[in-house]
């Protein structure tokens, strides 16, 4: 288990507890954060909170939200869009973290890509939200399951990269990262959030071979798009 943070008065909703918010809530409360966990139904939120002790509990969404000072939306990007469009004023002054990828199947199970070429979930959420609110891309980089199994990785942690504009919410969410096992890496601004995205972001797992990379490896990796007229192979 990772050192408890020592920002433990801030509360983190995360709204949705399926496979990434579930697999958050646990890294989270080992990490020593409080949490606060929402999703359509309470009857998930309530049974997980339960299970992981006195740092987390249940609540509606909106309650979540109003209690917290950053909102993991733990959502597929059309609920996310119907949430925010419901609850916006609620996210005004809050650290609003979004693991989303365009990501959706078609008819025969096959991966599609939910928007246009050119175009990252992050530019669209981000453009949902009111002005006040701290927009950071996180936690979607990796597998639910290499999110699961990758945290605490000895003798190197692993890194999660993510993208924001933000410095406030880039505070925080470096803080929620290292409570969650893994090492922070800012990959750019939102301008380059598509690279932390699937399908077909560079720093995205799938465009890392599969691989977990460390913070060494991460930092080649970040530059290596800036100078690829340069870069020395690795
Ligand atoms: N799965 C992965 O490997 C992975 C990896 C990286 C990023 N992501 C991204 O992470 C996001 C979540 O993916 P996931 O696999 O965790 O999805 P998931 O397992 O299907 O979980 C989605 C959660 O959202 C809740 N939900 C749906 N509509 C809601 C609403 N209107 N209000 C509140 N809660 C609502 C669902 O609750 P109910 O069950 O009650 O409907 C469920 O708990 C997606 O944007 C995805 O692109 C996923």
């Amino acid at each position: 288990m990772s050192t408890p943070s020592t920002s433990m008065s801030e509360t983190t909703a995360i709204v949705g507890v399926g496979n990434i918010g579930g697999t958050l809530a646990r890294h989270l409360v080992g990490g020593g954060e409080p949490i606060v966990l929402a999703a359509k139904d309470t009857t998930g939120p309530q049974a997980l909170a339960r299970e992981l002790g006195p740092l987390a509990r249940a609540a509606s969404v909106e309650e979540a939200i109003g209690g917290a000072d950053a909102v993991v939306l733990a959502l597929w990007l059309d609920a996310m869009r119907e949430l925010i469009s419901r609850h916006a004023p609620l996210l005004e002054g809050k650290v609003v973290i979004d693991p989303s990828n365009p990501i959706g199947f078609d008819e025969n199970a096959q991966i599609i890509r939910t928007l246009p070429d050119g175009q990252s979930a992050g530019s669209v959420v981000a453009a949902l939200l009111p002005a006040g609110a701290h927009y950071v891309k996180a936690f979607g980089t990796l597998s639910a399951d290499a999110l699961a199994g990758g945290a605490n990785r000895e003798p190197r942690r692993a890194v999660l990269f993510y993208a924001t504009d933000d410095d406030a919410a880039a505070t925080t969410v470096e803080r929620l990262i290292r409570a969650t096992g893994f090492d922070p890496l800012r990959a750019g601004g939102m301008g380059d959030a598509e690279r932390i995205q699937a399908p077909g972001g560079d720093l995205h797992q799938f465009g890392l071979n599969g691989e977990l990379v460390d913070l060494d490896q991460a930092r080649a990796a970040v530059g290596a798009l800036i100078t690829s007229a340069d870069r020395t192979p690795r």
